[in-house]
């Protein structure tokens, strides 16, 4: 059975499930092989507007898979090279939905940070953990969760290991939604179909807009903003979202 599954959900959604259940999702090297190619493929495939990253009842991901590193050397861990399984993730251009339920957990806390909302559900659980291990996140928990918490609540995680549940995680800006644990993936996959009807321009601009404007000076990302903004009036979905509104009935966007 492949560790990750692939559902169509037609309308230009595309599930992908963990599925390491026995080992609570950890990410292992094939996992990580199979996200990367998995993102890499999606993002050129027309097909598809928007993905759910979803993992089990009991753990969306718990962490890097502490025996793929528990012995490992500094030159070990540089040959792994873990950060190019990330590139993929981290660059994908359409709407990333991570559907949380159960433990977040270092790496997994991670790849939930790379998703572009996440709806947690209400056992959810988030952590850092790692200092617990005597190592320190590797992939971007300390600088995403930094970003969107605030130095003084990451460090708190961070330095402590502990884990916040999703009403908390929603509360300090983590997490986008919480909804009971059972309606964590009809709301992703709901959320996802509402986007995917909008035009893809529309959608990659404000999605690359906000990635790249968040780590620049105000000017700069204001200037970024205006040159997405004025780009879209060359497509055929900004007229056509116009008109539709003008003449009072649904847009039908083409992407083009
Ligand atoms: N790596 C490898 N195996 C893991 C794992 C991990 N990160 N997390 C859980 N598992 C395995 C357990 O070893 C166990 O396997 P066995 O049944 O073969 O013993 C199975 O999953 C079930 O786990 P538990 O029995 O521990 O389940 P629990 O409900 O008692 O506890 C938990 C759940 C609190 C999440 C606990 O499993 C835990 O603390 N896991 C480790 C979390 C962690 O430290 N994550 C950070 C990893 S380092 C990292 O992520 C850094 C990085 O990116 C570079």
């Amino acid at each position: 059975m492949s560790v990750l599954l692939q559902e169509d959900h037609g309308n230009g959604v595309r599930l992908l499930r963990l599925n390491r259940p026995d080992a609570l999702n950890a990410l292992n090297l094939p996992m990580r092989q199979a996200l990367a190619e998995a993102f890499a493929a999606l993002a050129t495939d027309t097909s598809v507007r928007c993905v759910v990253l979803t993992g089990s009842a009991k753990a969306f991901a718990a962490g890097a898979d502490v025996k793929l590193m528990a012995q490992a050397s500094p030159m070990e861990m540089q040959r792994l090279n873990l950060h190019r399984y990330w590139r993929a993730i981290a660059e994908f251009p359409k709407p990333i939905i991570a559907a949380v339920n159960g433990f977040a957990l270092g790496g997994g806390c991670e790849l939930a940070m790379h998703a572009d909302v996440i709806i947690a559900g209400e056992g959810a659980k988030f952590g850092q953990p790692e200092v617990k291990l005597g190592i320190m996140p590797g992939a971007g928990g300390t600088q995403r969760l930094l970003r969107l918490v605030g130095s003084k609540r990451a460090l708190r995680l961070l330095l402590t290991g502990e884990m916040i549940g999703a009403q908390e995680a929603y509360l300090w800006g983590l997490v986008s939604q919480v909804v009971p644990d059972e309606e964590v993936l009809p709301t992703a996959l709901g959320m996802a179909e509402r986007i995917a009807r909008f035009s893809t321009n529309a959608v990659a601009h404000i999605k690359e807009t906000v990635l790249l404007g968040q780590d620049m000076p105000l000017d700069a990302a204001l200037t970024l903003e205006r040159r997405a903004f004025n780009m879209l009036f060359d497509t055929h979905d900004q007229r056509e979202g116009m008109a539709a509104f003008l003449e009072n009935r649904k847009p039908s966007f083409t992407g083009e």
